[in-house]
């Protein structure tokens, strides 16, 4: 037999090892997606003042994370969560605490979004504040900005790519203690650590 061949099928070997490996890899381990929701909504204060176009705002969430996983912990090195008005236009970016969620473990994230900002909005955005402002429900979307890093067992891994998880919320209104109507718990978009 050439040496050709015999490297060849020792490639071959090779390949169908690492395929097996990772395949019982994944059996053993089964990684399941963190599950991210908004369960509640505070939002004290959301004033546009066209004048010098500045945004007065006061929003606190409280944002579920479960992780429902058998062996799987997730270290999170670095959550910043961003605040837009209508999609798309940015207000507030807030860097939350890193900390690390083991196994089955739910784990409560509280960013509050407070200050004011200088806000350009187009005939779209203001006539949408003003139906909004009437009916005292906002539309307001945070994205989490989530670095992770994954322990397998116990193996860990390096940093992922930050990863996005939008949260598209109809936040009410709090004024002088009442809203027109409660807040809906709203689920994130799926997310892909994994
Ligand atoms: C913008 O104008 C409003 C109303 O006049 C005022 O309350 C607010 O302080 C102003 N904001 C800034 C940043 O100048
Ligand atoms: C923002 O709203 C919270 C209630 O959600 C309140 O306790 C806090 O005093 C408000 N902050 C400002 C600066 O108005
Ligand atoms: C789950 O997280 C809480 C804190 O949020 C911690 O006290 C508890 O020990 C954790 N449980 C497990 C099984 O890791
Ligand atoms: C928010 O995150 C989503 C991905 O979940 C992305 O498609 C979208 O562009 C982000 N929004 C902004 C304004 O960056
Ligand atoms: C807020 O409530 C108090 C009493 O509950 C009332 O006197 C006051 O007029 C209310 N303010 C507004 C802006 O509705």
């Amino acid at each position: 037999m050439s040496t050709g061949r015999c490297v060849c099928k020792f490639a071959l070997l090779l390949l169908f090892l690492t395929a097996l490996a990772s395949l019982l890899f994944w059996l053993i381990f089964l990684p399941r997606e963190v599950k991210f929701h908004v369960t509640e909504a505070s939002l004290t204060q959301f004033d546009f003042t066209t004048a010098n176009n500045t945004l007065n705002f006061n929003l606190t969430l409280k944002i579920n994370l479960r992780n429902s996983n058998q062996r799987v912990g997730v270290f999170y090195e670095r959550i910043d969560a961003i605040a837009y008005y209508n999609k798309k236009k940015w207000f507030c970016t807030v860097g939350l605490t890193p900390f690390y969620q083991g196994h089955k473990n739910s784990s409560i994230l509280r960013p509050v979004f407070q200050g004011h900002q200088f806000l350009l909005l187009g005939a779209r955005d203001l006539s949408k504040l003003d139906s909004e402002k009437s009916s005292g429900i906002y539309s307001i979307t945070i994205n989490l900005s989530v670095q992770i890093r994954v322990r397998y067992g116990k193996i860990k891994t390096i940093s992922y790519e930050p990863r996005k998880i939008k949260c598209s919320l109809k936040v009410p209104l709090i004024t002088n203690g009442t809203t027109a109507q409660e807040f809906m718990l709203t689920e994130c978009n799926q997310v892909n650590f994994f």
